[in-house]
């Protein structure tokens, strides 16, 4: 029996597709359990580079099956576009490779909409969002007024959820916001087009995930977004809607805690941050502008400049308290060739205290300062690197240390955007 998750250990971006493309070789089944089309992981597989945002990223080699959650919401809008991106592409999406829960929630054009003039109205406050619709879809599934998967397939109960949905929505975009109105006839007959095209996929996925769990097939979790953007765990507000921790593949598809094998963090050997919100480790010189370019640092889903800093290891060490990580995969840690000296965030001095986790509270949090270790830089690229051994002295003594603070090992190094820029140094 083998369950995997793959998750972000920071803020989103960390390389969760590449790694997820990397390890689905192995595997039959490929789930997404949270989120939605917020998300952008890039896989590159030959000379082709694919940007999925809704559709697992099993999807490129053709015979595994993906599977879209119950905890994931779902824009029908979003996801036949994505269809017709990779069938362009030359991958072929069918009912059988593509399955979607019936409990999934819907994106709704006014879930956008609210997103919007939401973000709008907190003015300098705002949170940064991708502007999908996520935090108010995940609202309305939190208030018990959403619209599901399986709603649509019953026309006459979609029919009388969205227009009260409407009405209500209506209400609160015009009068709150000062917005314009939504017509109920243009969304009832979108959505009517986007039922009949979604029946085919639509089943019960926790049933199927728990068959193909217990039947000795591999399954993959791929998370979205990253530890601390999570709703519980984040660093709230500025965080996304759903959970994105391990614990998220048990409410987000229907899993046991007991049926999930390995949970592997995707770590960047340097941290990123698309969006506002606390960044401890943030660099605001010279470097972190090299490290954004060099890193091509730039988000798949808004092309926003990424925000870049040192890596930080009380993030890590956090991710693996909170999700229970076997292991980690560090990514990109070809990047950081050049640079003479690297440092690394060992813990924070809060007051007169040194602690080494996430304190709750964004003020105490904006109070912490990076207690910082510096290591000898690597020249040598190692785009090339095959093998552990063949990685610079550096590289290795820079992860050795990941592993000494966070206690938890090193499983794979990847040192380039491709499916075999990928180093196994164990099991996950
Ligand atoms: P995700 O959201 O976690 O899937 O990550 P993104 O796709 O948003 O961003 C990661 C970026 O880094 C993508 O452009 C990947 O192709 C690229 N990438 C992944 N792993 C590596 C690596 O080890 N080295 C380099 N140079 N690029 C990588
Ligand atoms: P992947 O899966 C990085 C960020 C947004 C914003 C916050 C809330 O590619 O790693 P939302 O639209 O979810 O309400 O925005 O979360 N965010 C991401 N940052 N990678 C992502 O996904 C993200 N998805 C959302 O920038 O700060
Ligand atoms: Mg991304």
């Amino acid at each position: 029996m083998s369950a995997f998750i793959v998750l972000g250990a920071q803020w989103g971006d960390e390389g969760k597709g590449k790694m997820t493309d990397y390890l689905a070789e192995s595997a039959e089944v490929v789930v997404r359990f949270q989120g939605g089309n917020n998300a952008g992981h890039t896989v590159e597989v030959e000379d082709k580079q694919y940007k999925l945002h809704l559709i697992p990223s099993g999807i490129l080699y053709g015979d595994k099956l993906n599977i879209i959650g119950n905890g994931v919401v779902l824009d029908p809008k979003s996801l036949f576009e994505e269809i017709d991106y990779l069938e362009d592409l030359g991958v072929k999406v069918t009912p059988d490779n593509l399955m979607i829960s019936d409990r999934a929630q819907v994106v709704m054009p006014y879930h956008r909409i609210l997103d919007g003039v939401k973000e709008k109205s907190r003015g300098k406050n705002d949170i940064g969002t991708t502007g999908k619709g996520i935090g108010p879809c995940y609202t309305d599934k939190a208030e018990r007024s959403g619209i599901r998967v399986c709603d649509l397939m019953h026309t006459d109960v979609f029919k009388e959820k969205l227009q009260k949905n409407i009405e209500i929505k209506n209400d609160i975009i015009t009068k709150v916001y000062g917005g314009n109105t939504l017509d109920f006839n243009a969304v009832y007959n979108e959505y009517l087009g986007y039922s009949k095209k979604l029946k085919p996929f639509v089943k019960d996925i926790s049933v199927e995930v728990f068959n193909d769990i217990k039947s000795g097939k591999k399954v993959l979790f791929e998370g979205a977004q990253g530890t601390f953007l999570d709703i519980d765990y984040g660093t709230y507000p500025y965080v996304t809607s759903s959970n994105t921790i391990a614990g998220g593949v048990c409410t987000g598809a229907g899993v046991g805690p007991t049926m999930i094998t390995n949970i592997v963090g995707i770590a960047k050997a340097y941290t990123t941050r698309v969006g506002k919100g606390p960044f401890p480790t943030e660099l605001f010189d010279k470097t972190g502008d090299w490290i954004r370019e060099k890193g091509h640092e730039y988000g798949v889903t808004t092309g926003r400049a990424r925000r870049c800093g040192w890596l930080d290891l009380v993030i890590l060490k956090t991710s693996a308290r909170v999700s229970g990580l076997t292991s980690f995969a560090v990514t990109k840690i070809d990047t950081l060739a050049g640079l003479e000296k690297v440092k690394i965030c060992v813990g924070y001095k809060m007051g007169s205290k040194v602690i080494d986790y996430v304190p709750a509270s964004l003020e105490d949090l904006a109070e912490c300062e990076p207690i910082y270790e510096e290591l000898d830089g690597w020249d040598e690229s190692i785009e090339n690197s095959r093998s552990y051994d063949e990685l610079p002295e550096n590289a290795k003594l820079y992860l050795k240390r990941i592993e000494e603070l966070t206690h938890t090992k090193v499983s794979i190094v990847s040192v380039g955007p491709k499916r075999d820029q990928t180093i196994r140094v164990s099991e996950i």
